[in-house]
């Protein structure tokens, strides 16, 4: 595993942005696991930006995102889908056909279907593979204590629903489940980044760089098990984890 530890979260976010752009720069159809989240968000804009300077052609690209909430219509600006064509489709002019975000509204095991078919269809896995992690040690949305390989529906832990309560207007309305590829989907991306920034973040991180255990109470802890994992981390968070280059 690699550690990046960078001067602050504006580094990360930059550093993050290009190990993606190298990959679509290396392979213009390149296949991008995306991911959504607070901590993502400014990596868009940099991608978004490199494309308007002519720097990166997305126009080959297809991508597959990590998750979307249960019951939220794709056309809510608290989905997924929203969240993806607002901060990168739409202002990189990516044709949306070449784009999927599980749809919340559909039939779940139809849905479960088409998910699969994004994935594997083609014969052509995730190339990058982008990554938060929760508090909870999730990725993508795989809680503690689930160790589910396949893409399926997970119900979210409370410190889930509590961290994403900042999106939403009350707490009350952030959905309790999710559609989520499983922990085997993201191992079986080429090459992973995972951003973090947060003392938060720390203790699951802990976990991640400072033992040899994978276990189902940190999900993210099979990460250890990929031989192309890169973790971009801030001085800050690197601190508070312990972690030294
Ligand atoms: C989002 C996702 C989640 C987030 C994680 C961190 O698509 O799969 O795993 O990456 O919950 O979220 P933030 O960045 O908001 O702390």
């Amino acid at each position: 595993m690699k550690v990046i530890v960078t001067k602050n979260y504006e580094e990360s976010c930059q550093v993050t942005a290009n190990m993606i752009l190298d990959q679509v720069r290396a392979n213009p159809a390149s296949k991008l696991g995306l991911a959504t989240g607070g901590t993502a968000e400014p990596v868009y804009p940099i991608m978004v930006d490199a494309c308007k300077k002519g720097e990166v052609d997305f126009s080959q690209i297809t991508t597959v995102n990590l998750d979307e909430y249960m019951g939220m219509d794709p056309t809510n600006d608290q989905s997924y889908r929203y969240y993806m064509n607002q901060r990168f489709f739409i202002p990189a002019g990516i044709d949306l056909a070449r784009t999927f975000v599980a749809s919340g509204k559909n039939d779940p095991e139809k849905e479960i279907a088409l998910f699969n078919e994004k994935l594997y269809g083609d014969g052509h896995f995730v190339d990058i593979q982008l990554l938060g992690i929760g508090v909870s040690g999730h990725i993508g949305f795989n809680e503690p204590g689930t160790m589910i390989s396949g893409v399926h529906v997970q119900k979210l832990e409370e410190s889930t629903i509590k961290a994403n309560a900042r999106f939403f207007e009350n707490e009350a309305d952030v959905p309790t489940e999710a559609m989520t590829m499983g922990l085997g989907d993201i191992l079986k991306a080429g090459k992973i980044v995972l951003i973090a920034t947060g003392a938060n973040k720390a203790p699951a991180l802990r976990k991640v760089l400072l033992d040899d255990e994978v276990t189902a109470d940190v999900p993210a802890t099979v990460l250890k098990m990929h031989r192309d994992v890169t973790i971009v981390i801030d001085e800050a968070l690197a601190a508070e984890i312990g972690w030294k280059n």
